[in-house]
């Protein structure tokens, strides 16, 4: 009786989130800018109302009746996940948690243009507050759940995961990814690689990107793709809402934006139904599902089976271009273009070999300010000697492209970072599990057929949501326990072989 009443209550809350998340879409994509304030408070109130469901003390006392219930494995699994929401939800006091809202708002607006006028002095006491109050959080959260402050905030992103295995796992790769970058960057350095001139009108994109979509297997029955500042994965499992932005002069940006999304999307939609509306149902952690776009986009669509199914597709979409300039549009070169390797400034434009060290640099500076081994004040200068470190650049002076590039820290989400570099991790395992499990995998690619290879992670990821931990669900889905080796062993085949 008290697991319906509880899963009635997570239904209720369910509801209320799906509005939020359209709504949220809603205002990236459509909404006129007039309606901004408006908005902010119907939402903020909206929110208001989650949270206190989400909090309602009536869920301790179902929780606690409810595990002298008899239970399925799969309801055990559901209760896991309503607990540890419940717990973290209710871990903090609500003044703490107003402050900490009204400190991210504060530093989130103002980095827009901070960050433009390359200010860090404007901006370091508006971050400086943001981090004030989340090493308060961090400690609350610690001393609530007996773990380590950074781990604590990892957590609300990654259950279960830990800064000391982080460590472990980070340290491999900024002790060899260096050397290999090294090593590709010269062996590109010998590559001719035939850039694709515009202009590329958007509607031509746009068809080109949903074909390519429909094929590997998004449904457009339950998503719709539209165009937004910053690209997401938003909505909900039955209604998914991807989002791009067009760029006239160059169209492999915007289409490797949308395969990325997809590979969001797709995990999404085959979430497992029988739990649409409760915890279980949900994706399992930020990492398995960035691993699940890091999957479709690095690991199956950069490669070249699949340009060799996709580059038709890009001819027809932009055939004149494709006959003025054909040595632009060959499955080789659009391969070229899209592995190519280079040392840069900014995380989001990273390629998948730099990539990782940009998240290794943010995390070490994050964990160092959170756990009071350094300050806000030291964060220029931290930053600085890590990328000089592992790649060669300098930000002396230079905010906009170093440390206030990026819209985390302004909005709070400080322990994020790690998940993109866990999800790339996590990626490889799976392609190297998939090969295995079916060897034809590269000549369906190239063919066109994704039915396989998606019924492969729909089995072993998908359709799992959150019924089994992070770890469980990796070591079920490839062999192996979580580690670098099948990344490295994936650079190495993609980069130097
Ligand atoms: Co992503």
């Amino acid at each position: 009786v008290s697991y319906r009443d509880l899963t009635a209550h997570m239904r209720r809350i369910s509801s209320l989130s799906h509005v939020s998340a359209i709504v949220g879409w809603d205002e990236a994509v459509m909404m006129p800018t007039g309606g901004g304030e408006a908005r902010a408070q119907a939402m903020s109130t909206l929110d208001g109302q989650i949270h206190a469901m989400a909090t309602d003390p009536r869920v301790g006392d179902w929780l606690q009746a409810a595990k002298r219930e008899p239970l399925t494995p799969e309801q055990q699994a559901n209760l896991r996940e309503i607990e540890r929401g419940y717990r973290r939800a209710t871990a903090l006091p609500q003044d703490l948690v107003e402050a900490i809202s009204s400190a991210q708002l504060r530093c989130q607006q103002a980095w827009r243009s901070q960050r433009a006028d390359n200010d860090w002095a404007g901006h370091e006491p508006l971050l400086e507050e943001v981090f004030r109050l989340k090493r308060e959080e961090a400690s609350a959260l610690s001393e609530r759940f007996g773990i380590a402050r950074y781990d604590a905030l990892m957590d609300s992103f990654e259950p279960g995961m830990q800064s000391a295995r982080v460590d472990v796992l980070f340290s491999a790769l900024e002790q060899t990814l260096p050397s290999l970058i090294e090593q590709v960057i010269a062996r590109q350095a010998r590559e001719t690689l035939y850039k694709p001139q515009g202009p590329f009108e958007t509607a031509a994109q746009r068809d080109l990107g949903m074909r390519l979509m429909a094929s590997i297997g998004f449904d457009f029955e339950h998503g719709r793709l539209d165009t937004s500042h910053h690209p997401f994965c938003g909505g909900v499992p039955d209604d998914v809402r991807i989002t791009t932005r067009y760029n006239e002069h160059d169209f492999t940006e915007s289409l490797m934006g949308v395969l990325h999304e997809t590979g969001h999307a797709k995990y999404e939609q085959h979430l497992p139904s029988d739990f649409r509306d409760q915890p279980v149902g949900m994706a399992r952690s930020m990492g398995v599902h960035e691993s699940q776009s890091l999957f479709q986009e690095m690991q199956i669509c950069r490669g070249r089976p699949f340009m060799e199914f996709a580059t038709p597709m890009v001819r027809e979409a932009f055939a004149t271009h494709a006959v003025a300039q054909p040595l632009a549009f060959t499955p080789e070169n659009l391969t070229r273009l899209y592995t190519r390797v280079e040392r840069g400034f900014i995380r989001v434009d990273a390629d998948e070999v730099t990539y990782p060290l940009h998240v290794a640099l943010r995390y070490r500076v994050e964990k160092a300010v959170i756990e009071g081994q350094a300050e806000v004040a030291d964060i220029p200068e931290l930053w600085h000697e890590h990328m000089q470190r592992a790649l060669a650049l300098s930000t002396a002076g230079n905010f906009k492209d170093g440390c206030m590039q990026d819209v985390h820290w302004p909005s709070g989400a400080v322990g994020y970072f790690p998940s993109y570099t866990l999800g790339a991790l996590i990626a490889a395992q799976l392609f190297e599990a998939v090969h295995t499990a079916l060897p034809e995998l590269n000549a369906q690619i190239a063919r066109g057929e994704f039915e396989p290879l998606n019924a492969w992670l729909d089995t072993r990821v998908w359709s799992k949501g959150s019924l089994l931990s992070t770890d469980a669900l990796i070591e079920s889905a490839t062999g192996h326990a979580l580690g670098t080796d099948a990344f490295l062993r994936h650079v190495k085949r993609r980069y130097l072989a």
